[in-house]
């Protein structure tokens, strides 16, 4: 009698163990799809950037509609660092992460089409 209503209570325990398993299986599972998908839309943008070829031009007018309050109209730093040799410190990718992740506050995210992330990135090759 006591050894059936122990394993009653050990296939409850089980169950209820499967069950918990189970949810955290199914959060992680959507989790991970998030993170995959989230990662692949990012490495879609940087790929269809990189292969643009940006103009200087329009580069330095976007650079100072945007991104002259904190680094200088001359991109010589303000708030945030002089952005003259960037390229060498940072490659093309490290560099759209950095004006697109909002990964370092204060300086914000920003949203921008390849077009312009590539005309902007052209812009900071030109800084020597
Ligand atoms: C609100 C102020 C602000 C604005 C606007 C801003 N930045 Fe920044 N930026 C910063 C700060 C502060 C840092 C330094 C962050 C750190 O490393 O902690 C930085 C860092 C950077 C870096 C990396 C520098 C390095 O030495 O690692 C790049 C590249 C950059 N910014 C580009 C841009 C571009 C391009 C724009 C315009 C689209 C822009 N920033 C707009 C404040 C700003």
């Amino acid at each position: 009698m006591s050894t059936s209503s122990s394993s009653a209570a050990e296939r409850d325990l089980k169950r209820e163990f499967l069950k918990k398993f189970f949810i955290v299986f199914v959060v992680s599972l959507i989790c991970f799809s998030i993170f995959f998908l989230n990662r692949n839309e990012n490495n879609k943008y940087i790929i269809e950037t990189l292969e643009l070829n940006g103009s200087v031009k329009e580069g330095d007018a976007l650079f100072k509609i945007n991104c002259v309050g904190c680094h200088g109209i001359t991109a010589r730093g303000l708030v945030g660092p002089d952005l003259h040799s960037i390229t060498q410190r940072l490659n093309d990718k490290e560099i759209i992460k950095q004006v697109t992740g909002g990964i370092t506050p204060p300086m914000p995210s920003f949203e921008i089409d390849p077009v312009n992330m590539s005309n902007l990135l052209k812009y900071l090759h030109s800084l020597e």
